[in-house]
């Protein structure tokens, strides 16, 4: 493997500036934000005017502290398109992700946005060592999740050959990548570790293919998958952060000659940290939230975004930028199965729905080989305790892949088969993956 190194005048002159004039064109940009959210967004105006803050108090960037938060609760409050900050004929592109119910959270880009979310995909790329001309096989998915059409109109901006393959059917992936030989394969690192066992189970070395970096993210990995994919497949791989509340993908991404954790790209994204319970902002380096205001957003800006993402903020290295950690958790109980958001309060609803089952539910997640794996477990309500209980377990199954996009395993037990939490909150998610 080669690593290549960025060529002088291959990088932004801001992904360089110093400090000084980073925080000078952030303060700028966050104040327009802050007026824009005020004047155009009705959510804004009132969550401002409840604390007593107007966008003219925000005369340095510490001033940020005092602004109130935004959470995907309010989003979801505003579905699908209130929170736009400019008229809906503008927005010319919509995704969604999930929410912890039924809903979707919308989020709406402008010709601006698109431009600019295609730009930092492309400085993405870049900094995991991809240069025009390269061939990327993207393997997010497409459709209303930002990881495929994201990552896709990134690298055409960077001058790249797409091939938008989007995710599944691993033979295909693997035939693809044998014909055309892409440079770089963009990916959920745990689809990675597929690809890479069906190329195995095909008799196949995957150390022999053309793809020398992976860009990976949609989902927590750890340094251990790193090296283990890196090894199996015989490239670098590259960590992407982001968020559809945010952009997409392309909020951050580790640069390749330092592989030390994303770089946030904060000339769009002002990154905080706060204390999950209180709210407080935390001292440079400490564990704890990860919040995001956006500086440049059109369609959808907003304002200290809860990612509920568990991190730390680290200090530039590659880049004039600072780093985030990897992502150690989440302060909410959002699960991701094969690159779905999942929260189980979008199952409460479906099984709550069924007329046959009890309302009683646990979630019991496996790692089945390398994907994690989602059991549904339910019970008969008393009354139809002699229903075909098969029957009424496939068809919940076919409404979670159906409303939710989630293949899982369903078992409708007996009346009363759940365990009962007495005391206490339910517990909703049995964890038998290994830590
Ligand atoms: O997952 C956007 C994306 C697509 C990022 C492709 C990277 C590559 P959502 O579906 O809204 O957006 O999910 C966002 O996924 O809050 C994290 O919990 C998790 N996540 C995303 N990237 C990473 C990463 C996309 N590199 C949620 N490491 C976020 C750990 C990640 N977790």
């Amino acid at each position: 493997m080669t690593v290549k190194m960025p060529a002088p005048g291959d990088l932004e002159p801001i992904e360089t500036a110093s400090r000084d004039e980073l925080q000078a064109l952030q303060l700028q940009r966050l104040q327009w934000t802050l007026q824009h959210a005020y004047d155009k967004v009705a959510h804004y105006r009132q969550a401002f005017d409840a604390k007593g803050v107007h966008p003219s108090d925000c005369r340095s960037l510490a001033d940020l502290a005092s602004f109130p938060f935004t959470a995907k609760a309010d989003l979801r409050a505003h579905y699908p398109f209130g929170m736009f900050a400019v008229p809906r004929e503008q927005v010319v592109r919509v995704h969604a992700s999930s929410g912890t119910t039924g809903k979707p959270t919308v989020v709406g880009y402008t010709q601006g946005d698109i431009d600019r979310w295609s730009d930092l995909v492309a400085r993405s790329i870049r900094a995991s060592g991809g240069r025009a001309g390269d061939i990327v096989h993207v393997a997010y998915g497409y459709g209303l999740f930002t990881g495929g059409l994201g990552a896709h109109y990134g690298a055409e901006r960077l001058g790249c050959t797409v091939v938008p393959v989007s995710g599944g059917q691993t033979e295909k992936q693997v035939q693809l990548i044998e014909d055309f030989r892409p440079d770089i394969i963009m990916v959920t690192p745990s689809y990675m570790q597929v690809i890479v066992e069906e190329f195995r189970r095909q008799g196949k070395d995957a150390r022999q293919m053309s793809v020398s970096v992976g860009i990976f993210g949609a989902e927590p990995w750890t340094e251990a998958m790193r090296r283990d994919i890196e090894l199996s497949a015989g490239i670098d791989a590259v960590d992407i952060y982001g968020l559809s509340e945010v952009m997409g993908p392309g909020v951050a991404n580790e640069c390749i000659e330092s592989k030390d954790g994303p770089v946030i790209w904060e000339d769009h994204f002002y990154p905080e940290i706060v204390d999950p319970d209180s709210g407080e902002v935390l001292p440079e380096g400490s564990e704890g939230e990860l919040v995001f205001t956006t500086l440049t957003k059109e369609a959808l800006p907003v304002i200290r975004y809860r990612t509920r993402d568990l991190t730390r903020l680290l200090p530039p290295t590659a880049r004039s930028m600072r780093r985030m950690g990897k992502i150690v958790g989440r302060s909410d109980d959002m699960l991701i199965i094969r690159g779905v958001n999942l929260f189980p309060t979008q199952i409460e609803e479906l099984v709550l729905q069924h007329g046959q089952l009890s309302g009683q539910y646990q979630l019991v997640v496996t790692r089945q080989g390398l994907l994690d794996e989602v059991e549904v477990r339910c019970e008969l309500a008393p009354e139809h305790r002699h229903a075909d209980r098969d029957a009424v377990a496939h068809e919940l199954q076919h409404r979670i892949k159906s409303l939710i996009g989630v293949s899982a395993r369903v078992d409708a037990g007996l009346p009363e088969s759940i365990e009962r939490t007495l005391v206490g909150k339910a517990r909703r998610v049995v964890d038998k993956r290994p830590r």
